[in-house]
């Protein structure tokens, strides 16, 4: 059983919040995207609530264990200070005096900040005496952090060893929707895969074809099963050395019993650019000089009409090159038509999310994850190292 936060004792201690506030920021260093800040606030405030106090560590980029400015946290406590609507502390160290007078500074209720974690190389090494530094800052430890949990750092593993450890309730909410949909999700289920490549996705896809009913496939991936099955794809994304891999899952699918379809019709144009002609080919007609860059529109009434069957959904990657019009269109229909299911709807992975928060359709999603990688890691089946530790002995 996953140890949660309602098991702990709150009042008057103080609690290691582990969260993952690796967040976009812009040239300015102003934050383009809050999800994984605001997703930390119901826990935030229950710790507040119950009258503990918070000493929130994060990690920001990759600066690789040296001090870089541009990766300093100091513009989500700003962020954060807002979101709260009230004063957060700040120490410019996640370790030694600074974080320690932090620390013990903090009156119940109260919440600080300490700065990125991988300012120190010690950090992402899982050295235990960074662990034991840390924990000792605090009664118990609270790991929020879902968007790092497939990484065995000092802050989401080592810590644990020194102190009781608990799930926030973003951790919890990941695992239930994860769980449920790689576990014993409600038939039929229909995941939809999208994304560049076949090669990121084929643990997943190997690990969830024994679950799904159907599964659909887009974006840049579905061109090497199309060549894979002798069709032609003009300059299509393709990974050649994946074909024998693509025809091994299609032959695997047919075997269980499980329907796959893939991008039956696409957009094509002779480049990438906002605004670009383009026109629809079906499978095997795209010439040699243009490049299918979304699902055209039979593959999308043939994955909507797939998806308005199912009484669970999981989505993850886009079915174009999202981020150019009008290469968008295809994900943007999906997003649509995902939030618009009467099922249990996760979606996960960057541009799914993205999609479905410009559709302004993220409250209409079962469960959005706030994990990349991590979420990735746990659809493949991998049990996540930050998770474990949050489960009883
Ligand atoms: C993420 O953005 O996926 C997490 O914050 C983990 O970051 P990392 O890949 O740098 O460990």
């Amino acid at each position: 059983m996953l140890k949660t936060i309602k098991n702990a004792e709150l009042k008057d201690k103080t609690v290691l919040l582990r969260v993952d506030f690796n967040v976009p920021l812009d040239d300015n260093l102003e934050i383009t995207d809050d999800t994984r800040i605001r997703s930390a606030l119901p826990t935030i405030k229950y710790i507040m609530e119950k009258g503990g106090k918070t000493v929130i560590v994060s990690h920001l980029g990759r600066p690789k264990g040296a001090v870089v400015e541009k990766y300093s946290l100091k513009p989500v406590v700003k962020h954060l200070s807002k979101l709260l609507g009230k004063p957060v502390k700040f120490a410019e160290d996640c370790i030694g005096e600074k974080a320690e007078t932090l620390a013990a500074g903090l009156k119940p209720a109260e919440v600080g900040v300490l700065e990125n974690l991988r300012f120190h190389k010690e950090e992402e090494k899982n050295d235990p005496d960074f662990a034991k530094t840390l924990a000792s800052l605090a009664d118990i430890f609270v790991s929020d952090a879902f968007g790092t949990a497939h990484r065995a750092h000092a802050s989401t593993v080592g810590v644990a060893d020194y102190i009781p450890a608990y799930a926030g309730f973003l951790i919890e909410k990941e695992v239930e929707y994860l769980t449920k949909v790689t576990s014993n999700p409600e038939k039929p289920f229909v995941a939809i895969m999208g994304g560049a490549k076949v090669s990121d996705k084929i643990q997943v896809i190997e690990n969830l074809l024994t679950k799904v009913d159907t599964l659909l496939i887009g974006g840049g991936m579905a061109y090497t099963f199309q060549k894979a099955e002798g069709y032609k794809i003009g300059l299509s994304l393709c990974e050649d050395d994946k074909l024998d891999m693509a025809r091994d899952i299609l032959k695997k699918a047919k075997e269980l019993g499980k329907k796959i379809i893939y991008t039956q019709d696409m957009v094509a144009a002779k480049e990438i650019k906002k605004g670009v002609a383009t026109k629809v080919y079906v499978k095997g007609e795209v010439p040699d000089d243009e490049e299918a860059l979304d699902i055209g529109p039979e593959t999308r009434k043939l994955f909507e009409a797939e998806l308005k069957k199912a009484k669970t959904v999981l989505w993850n990657g886009p079915m174009g090159v999202f981020e150019v019009e009008p290469f968008d269109k295809g994900t943007m229909a999906i997003a649509k038509a995902v939030a618009a299911l009467d099922a249990v709807t996760v979606v996960g992975g960057g541009d799914s999310v993205a999609a479905v928060e410009q559709m302004g359709a993220a409250d209409k999603i079962s469960h959005v994850s706030t994990g990349g990688g991590a979420c990735l890691e746990f659809l493949e089946g991998k049990v996540l190292p930050g998770i474990k530790i949050l489960y009883d002995k």
